[in-house]
């Protein structure tokens, strides 16, 4: 096994240094500790606007708006690990990182089964597993496998700097990274010895319309 993991991390703040980035400057932490490659985009200050469903993409495989969703595009398909980061709004992921994550996903047609999927969320208060279940949502529509880690994926404070960081969930985020890259090495070597599963050749789509 002589390829390098890579990871995407994308990060839905408009931020630079706030919570989301300090959950995940954590994982990064680990990902550099075990060799792994990564890269953080920060979207949340991006101006990402929604899908318009237009069906383009069904076509040419990119989004008919060439901004930032494209060119994560490539990183995505070359990742063999998403890491997705949210702070809480409204008891939702980040408005402007969902836009972009549903563009995302529906445009591209590169295969992205058993890519490793980690999601995060960041709040001062509430919300967090709600954001957490949503944002998990992309992965298992794509034959991605979730990482986990020793608790949900949280991380609270209002404000990154209070003197009193986030101690559990920055261990939760540290545990979750470790968990991460075992499954992309355990992916990565089932990959050589057996291959991946596959899916059927004739995909069923059933619209529940008559
Ligand atoms: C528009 C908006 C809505 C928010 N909604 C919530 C919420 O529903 N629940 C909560 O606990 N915190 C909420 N917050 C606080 C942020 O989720 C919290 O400060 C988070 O840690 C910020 O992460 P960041 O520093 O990475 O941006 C909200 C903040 C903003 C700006």
């Amino acid at each position: 096994m002589d390829k390098k993991l890579k990871v995407l991390l994308l990060n839905g703040s408009p931020r630079k240094d706030g919570n989301t980035a300090l959950a995940l400057h954590e994982m990064e932490k680990i990902f550099e500790q075990s060799g792994v490659e990564y890269e953080t985009v920060q979207i949340g200050k991006m101006d990402v606007r929604g899908c318009v469903a237009c069906g383009s993409c069904s076509q040419t495989g990119k989004c008919v708006f060439n901004d930032i969703v494209n060119e994560i595009a490539v990183k995505f398909e070359e990742a063999d690990g998403l890491v997705i980061g949210s702070p809480v709004y409204y008891g939702s992921a980040n408005g402007t990182l969902m836009s972009a994550l549903q563009r995302l996903f529906y445009s591209t047609h590169f295969d992205k089964s058993f890519k490793v999927g980690a999601s995060v969320a960041s709040a001062r208060r509430s919300g967090c597993t709600a954001t957490f279940d949503e944002l998990n949502k992309f992965f298992t529509i794509s034959n991605m496998p979730v990482a986990s880690s020793q608790y949900w994926n949280n991380f609270y404070g209002r404000e990154p700097v209070e003197g009193r960081p986030d101690e559990e969930g920055l261990q939760v985020m540290r545990v979750l990274a470790r968990n991460m890259v075992f499954l992309m090495r355990s992916i990565a070597s089932g990959k050589e010895q057996a291959g991946l599963p596959g899916g059927e050749e004739d995909r069923v789509w059933t619209n529940f319309m008559k």
